[in-house]
């Protein structure tokens, strides 16, 4: 693991998205997986100033999102469809038939997760996997104790992150129940993953993350085992290393 501490949680998304834009100008076609929250805004902000001063483009990228709720409709603004469309897609040049998502609203979730599984599978698998941690140590959706085995699948989500998240709905009552998150297998699949790290109250998952045990536990402390991985942290995050 690589660790680079920036001064602020902006600097975490300018750098973040330097790296990604190198990695558009390095392989053109590549595919991201992308995560939503608080923490990545700066980055897709960074990323929609170097597509339109800097002519990044995104014609042949590909893009995965990394999970999303449960009964939430596409133009809901908590889903994380729609969190994309408004933070990076609308505002860049990817083509609509590059961007894959998971629908929220699927009848038969499990046929959505394995239409998901093999949608990545057909892309060639994801080259740069973008995270954020939950304050349980969640990547994605994977809470503590899943399987690392797994796949896209259906989560039943922790208390603690249903909690966290509802900073974005109007009451707790609202924030779903489940979500279809890409599994740890997928992560550990991608050929690079960024985590980023932003916050007083990221410090202690991100330290259990990177000096802890390798647990399902702590979910992201799987990533000690792939060998690509940087971590991009404010002071805040870094705070305990
Ligand atoms: C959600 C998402 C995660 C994200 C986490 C932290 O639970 N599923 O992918 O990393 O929130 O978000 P934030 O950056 O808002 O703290």
């Amino acid at each position: 693991m690589r660790i680079t501490t920036v001064s602020s949680a902006n600097e975490v998304g300018v750098l973040a998205a330097q790296i990604v834009a190198a990695d558009i100008h390095r392989k053109p076609d590549c595919v991201l997986g992308l995560a939503t929250g608080e923490t990545p805004q700066a980055m897709y902000r960074e990323l929609v100033r170097l597509h339109r001063e800097a002519g990044l483009s995104f014609q042949r990228v590909t893009a995965f999102a990394l999970d999303e709720y449960i009964g939430l409709a596409p133009d809901n603004p908590n889903s994380y469809s729609h969190y994309l469309h408004t933070h990076l897609f609308r505002h860049v040049n990817l083509p609509a038939s590059n961007i894959c998502l998971i629908d929220g609203l699927a009848r038969d979730v499990a046929l959505e997760c394995d239409r998901y599984e093999q949608q990545i599978a057909e892309a060639g698998g994801i080259d740069l996997q973008v995270l954020g941690i939950g304050q349980n140590g969640h990547i994605g959706f994977n809470e503590p104790a899943m399987s690392f085995a797994r796949g896209v699948h259906l989560v039943e989500l922790d208390a603690v992150t249903r909690a966290d998240n509802a900073r974005f709905f109007a009451h707790l009552t609202e924030v779903p129940r489940y979500a279809i998150s890409l599994g740890i297998k997928n992560i550990l699949a991608a050929k690079k993953i960024l985590l980023l790290a932003s916050g007083q109250s990221k410090c202690a998952p991100v330290y259990q993350a990177i000096r802890g045990a390798v647990t399902p536990r702590v979910p992201a402390s799987v990533l000690q085992d792939h060998p690509d991985v940087m971590l991009i942290l404010d002071q805040d995050a870094a705070d305990l290393l």
